[in-house]
């Protein structure tokens, strides 16, 4: 008898689960599943077996999910976690990764009652072993297949590693370089934001839950968490309706629409409500408006954190306010597990809003196919196998030389011949961790990872790249000035590298100042008074300020964070192998002072000139041109392309009718390359005012030099539509400009039409 229910069992979860002690209950339950597994009921059917046999205590466990050691935010007393988890009370647990740690973290999980297997989740935000470039360096790719490979390939290592679940994408807008972690999005504008968003999404997610190559995406930071004020972190936001349905809100509801398994809310106040009790957010638009049938997590301790908010006077409330509003799983707060049966006792909360949380969150665990084998995604021999995959480096070389973004070149100084003797000079020349960017998940061992020296000498072989490391990033002694001005004397050309750390952006990183750290551009003045042609790469995660530099130096190159391939893409790039094609996704600063700056302002009563001339009584800066110091859209080619032949099907369109457009892009260099075309409007006439121009398409095209090629868009009312006062998504009759440019600064088609 007793094998025969060892086989059922070990049948049931496929498992070679130790031992287990296996209560009457649980052999009962699981011939009850595992009779209805065979018998195909669905999904919910299963959810509701299993939740008529579980306590209030189990279905509290469900909401309750705690870190592993390694944390990711403020560390809560450690208490007992591993009898909670063997109690049922814990659903998830965060920062476990690996198999052999997620495999004994379940087999005591399986030890409870009711044998429920936890979900194991992680940031895996641009890579797990193989790490890709910051987001805000991949948007700059606006190629949505390198997305999506990179999205992929992180997946596929992610779930080999037993983990069902990464806490991305992170869609939210920002227009603040102040605010650290605009490095983990896709940066300031909506329509670009929707869809690489969606593209994550799809990436994370690829053939569906219960892929084993396949992990649960987490949209966050649920809502408007980017617009900080002062890109503080974690501070309040306020902001109109408008706003917030017209800008932070969409890239949210497009990633939703691509199929979004979870959410995660976040830190901030909206107008004085904590996100995390924010019924509005959650209940009317998350789950009601827009139907959401997944789970929400609350963002570390965000659930406590009503209390400092002055939300709520203690964690009880904070429980009744954050189940209330439909936050369903607590992140470390505790207060869940503390309060929450306390509050069903007291009549404050209804024991539907807890069956609710359980439901969706016990419903992606039967997705994940969790029930029918808790270690499906835990086998070593595949985790070994998927992490070593060698096709997985060359996709984030590939995604990162898509990635960078030529801000310079003139005297066409790059593409560089490896025949020259070239110096690399600077504090981040032989950095490895540095190239990984916040947000990497750690491993003890970053020598995999190619640096830019490493990458460079690769190219022009051992022993002929000179270096000298110049100074550091933070401190301020110039020590190191003249062995680099020497080393620079001995060479041909000089590539600086220059930037941030790796932790002077991320999460709880807001700089005041977001010039080059330290006394990193006097080192850029040294070498430049060499009288040595300079080439200059930035590593950051955010837009820095460089003023100095923008104007002397012929050549720069933004090369973010760039990940485990680093140096080897800075060298394709280069040395021309690859010619660079990214566009910022955000703009970049001159000062400051102009924070927030952003392309798609509203024109005022008394618009200053772009040129930097002032006027009196003009809504500009006495002291500073209005215009950035790169915009939003911008990007260089080793090549040139001409834009011409625009038409219009027709410049009049009905609100159910469309216009076709279409013109003529040719690659008028020598280099084949690629150009990001970008098409925005501007509604000249409205019942909300409009933004002088609205990017709405955009194209990634390959030409070969000489090629030409017809590009098509379509407008349609969609395109053309905003939420008015009364928050209803329409489009109003009248007239638009259409502009086509090769960023939102350099227009070089225009046209206009009118919606009748
Ligand atoms: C952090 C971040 C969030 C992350 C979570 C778990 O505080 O805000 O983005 O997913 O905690 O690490």
């Amino acid at each position: 008898m007793k094998s025969t229910v060892n086989q059922l069992m070990c049948s049931y979860y496929k498992a070679n689960s130790k031992k287990g002690l296996y209560t009457a209950v649980g052999l009962s339950l699981l011939l009850f599943f595992n009779n209805l597994s065979a018998q195909n009921h669905t999904v919910a059917q299963r959810v509701d077996s299993l939740m008529k046999l579980m306590t209030l205590d189990e279905k509290i466990g469900q909401l309750n999910q705690y870190s592993s050691s390694w944390a990711t935010g403020p560390v809560s007393p450690e208490g007992n976690k591993l009898q909670e988890i063997r109690e049922g009370k814990v659903g998830s647990l965060l920062n476990v990764k690996g198999v052999d740690k997620t495999r004994a973290m379940q087999e005591i999980a399986l030890q409870s009652r009711l044998r429920i297997p936890l979900l194991f989740g992680l940031d895996v935000i641009h890579g797990y072993k193989t790490i890709f470039p910051i987001p805000l360096a991949e948007a700059a790719s606006w190629d949505m297949n390198a997305i999506e490979t990179s999205a992929r390939i992180a997946a596929v290592e992610t779930a080999a590693s037993g983990i069902h679940w990464t806490f991305a994408p992170m869609v939210d807008i920002a227009r603040d370089a102040r605010w650290g972690r605009v490095m983990e999005g896709a940066g300031e504008d909506t329509y670009l934001g929707c869809a690489i968003a969606r593209t994550r999404v799809k990436g994370f997610q690829g053939k569906g839950l219960g892929a084993t190559d396949a992990v649960m995406a987490c949209v966050k930071h649920f809502a408007a968490y980017g617009a900080a004020i002062g890109g503080r972190d974690y501070n309040s936001v306020d902001m109109s309706d408008c706003s917030l349905w017209e800008v932070y809100l969409p890239p949210f509801k497009a990633a939703l629409d691509a199929g979004a398994a979870t959410f995660m809310n976040s830190f901030n106040d909206l107008n004085g409500i904590p996100a995390t009790g924010n019924s509005y957010l959650q209940r009317d638009i998350l789950k009601g408006k827009w139907g959401f049938q997944g789970f929400v997590v609350s963002d570390w301790g965000s659930i406590g954190e009503m209390i400092q908010h002055g939300y709520v006077k203690d964690q009880y409330e904070a429980a009744q306010a954050a189940i209330s509003a439909g936050s369903d799983m607590d992140m470390e707060s505790r207060c869940y597990n503390r309060n929450l049966k306390q509050l069903v006792r007291d009549g404050k909360v209804s024991v539907s809003l807890i069956n609710d949380a359980a439901r969706r969150i016990l419903t992606k665990k039967f997705e994940l196919g969790l029930f029918d084998d808790p270690f499906r995604f835990s086998i070593s021999e595949r985790e070994i196998q998927t992490i070593a995959d060698t096709e997985h480096r060359i996709q984030a070389r590939d995604v990162a030389r898509k990635s960078i973004v030529l801000l310079k070149n003139e005297n066409g100084l790059l593409p560089l011949a490896p025949s020259k003797k070239i110096a690399l000079i600077g504090p981040l020349a032989k950095s490895k961790v540095d190239m990984l960017g916040f947000w990497n998940v750690e491993w003890p061992d970053n020598s995999d990872v190619i640096s830019p020296f490493e990458g460079l000498e690769a190219r022009v072989g051992k022993g002929n790249l000179l270096y000298a490391k110049g100074c550091d990033i933070t401190d301020t002694s110039k020590v190191g000035f003249s062995e680099a001005v020497n080393v620079a004397r001995k060479a041909d050309v000089v590539i600086l590298t220059v930037g941030e750390k790796r932790d002077m952006s991320g999460e709880a990183k807001s700089r005041s100042n977001i010039h080059l750290p330290g006394i990193q551009e006097e080192l850029i003045k040294a070498i430049y008074t060499t009288g040595k042609p300079v080439i200059v790469l930035v590593n950051a995660g955010r837009p820095l300020i460089f003023n100095w530099t923008a104007e002397h130096v012929s050549s720069i190159v933004y090369t973010w964070w760039l990940g485990s391939e680093a140096g080897n893409a800075m060298a394709d790039v280069l040395f021309g192998d690859y010619n660079p094609s990214g566009k910022l996704p955000m703009t970049f600063p001159a000062s400051e002072g102009q924070i927030p700056i952003y392309y798609n302002y509203l024109n005022t009563g008394r618009p200053a000139s772009d040129d930097g001339s002032f006027a009196n009584y003009q809504s500009g800066y006495i002291d500073l041109a209005k215009s950035p110091r790169y915009p939003f859209g911008f990007g260089l080619s080793y090549t040139s392309f001409l834009y011409d032949g625009l038409k219009l099907s027709s410049e009049h369109m009905k609100s159910n009718e469309k216009i076709e457009v279409s013109f003529s892009l040719t690659n008028t260099g020598k280099y084949a390359g690629d150009e990001v075309v970008q098409l925005y409007f501007r509604d000249q006439v409205a019942s909300v005012v409009r933004p002088v121009k609205e990017l709405k398409d955009f194209q990634k095209i390959h030409l070969d030099s000489g090629e030409h090629k017809t590009v098509h868009f379509t407008i349609d009312k969609e395109k053309l539509s905003f939420y008015n006062r009364k928050l209803e998504w329409v489009a109003e009759p009248g007239q638009f400009d259409l502009m086509i440019g090769a960023s939102s600064a350099d227009i070089r088609l225009k046209s206009t039409f009118v919606l009748e």
